[in-house]
């Protein structure tokens, strides 16, 4: 991306030197504001239907207005592809309740703000598929409303960072002894076949790609059981797994420089990450 890359900003396709908002919009004074990444293989948005679902619950959650219908969205997801030129895009999109000035309470009659951009995908490398990845963890001291997927992302921020400081990829956090998510992944962990994942509960963002591997597991034969997974039980764990819109399915091999089963992608994961790839193959 670049300065005369196309954005999309409050009803106008615009190159991204010219796009400009108020300082006192709210989504940059408080973080007021929701958001949606879509990963798009072959010009095509995959899974929008649940991306636009789950914005539309994100909306509800913070008590705003959705600026658009489905089909809105979904027309403008097809301009902004076509007019970026990538066939692989990661599509960032970001409603905030609009200029007001500051003050906590909502504002009467402000305007969402609705931008949009669009970058290249960064999938995994065919390296970190192939070998796995090193996590930290740490305690996940977030709010209790992790299930909006607000642009507030303090925490988060901060997590990745101390992954990033020790040559770890991601941050995997517990609450009080249980696994929620990673920094900006959710988590999975396989022990005799089954994969284990954590609740659908407020503690973790409903992920697509989250619902996507618990709707493939049966198809390659796969048992799961959703329920708390325990700290012990991440570490005794045979395998691993972080998912995200940008990651698809990847292996942690090792978590706090400890062994995740014998330090490899497990078989469960290879069969996992090849059924995925056949989703997203044209
Ligand atoms: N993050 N949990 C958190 C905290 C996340 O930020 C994300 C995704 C996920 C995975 O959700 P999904 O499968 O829908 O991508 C779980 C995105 C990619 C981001 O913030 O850029």
């Amino acid at each position: 991306m670049n300065q005369d890359s196309v954005v999309y900003l409050n009803g106008a396709f615009q190159p991204l030197s010219e796009a400009k908002i108020s300082v006192l919009d709210r989504g940059f004074i408080f973080g007021d504001g929701v958001y949606e990444f879509v990963p798009v293989y072959h010009r095509r948005p995959f899974r929008l239907a649940q991306h636009l679902k789950r914005l539309g619950n994100s909306l509800a959650a913070v008590g705003m207005v959705n600026p658009m219908s489905n089909a809105e969205w979904e027309k403008l997801f097809q301009e902004m592809i076509q007019r970026t030129p990538y066939e692989q895009q990661a599509i960032y999109l970001q409603v905030t309740r609009g200029v007001a000035p500051r003050d906590h309470p909502f504002p009467q009659g402000a305007t969402p703000t609705v931008f949009m951009m669009a970058n290249p995908l960064k999938l995994p490398t065919p390296e970190q598929v192939e070998r796995g990845v090193a996590c930290v963890s740490a305690e996940d001291f977030r709010w209790h409303r992790c299930d909006i997927k607000g642009i507030s992302l303090m925490g988060n921020g901060l997590w990745r960072q101390v992954a990033v400081e020790t040559g770890a990829t991601e941050t995997v956090l517990f609450r009080n002894d249980f696994l929620t998510e990673a920094s900006s992944s959710n988590v999975f962990a396989v022990k005799n076949g089954t994969l284990l994942a954590p609740l659908r509960d407020n503690l973790i963002l409903p992920g697509i790609t989250y619902d996507a591997v618990l709707e493939f597991a049966p198809k390659i034969g796969m048992p799961v059981e959703t329920r708390p997974v325990s700290r012990a039980e991440v570490f005794a764990a045979d395998e691993l797994w972080l998912t995200s819109s940008g990651k698809e399915v990847l292996a942690v091999t090792t978590l706090d420089n400890k062994s995740i089963g014998n330090g490899k992608p497990g078989p469960a994961f290879k069969k996992m990450w090849a059924h995925f790839q056949t989703q997203t193959a044209i």
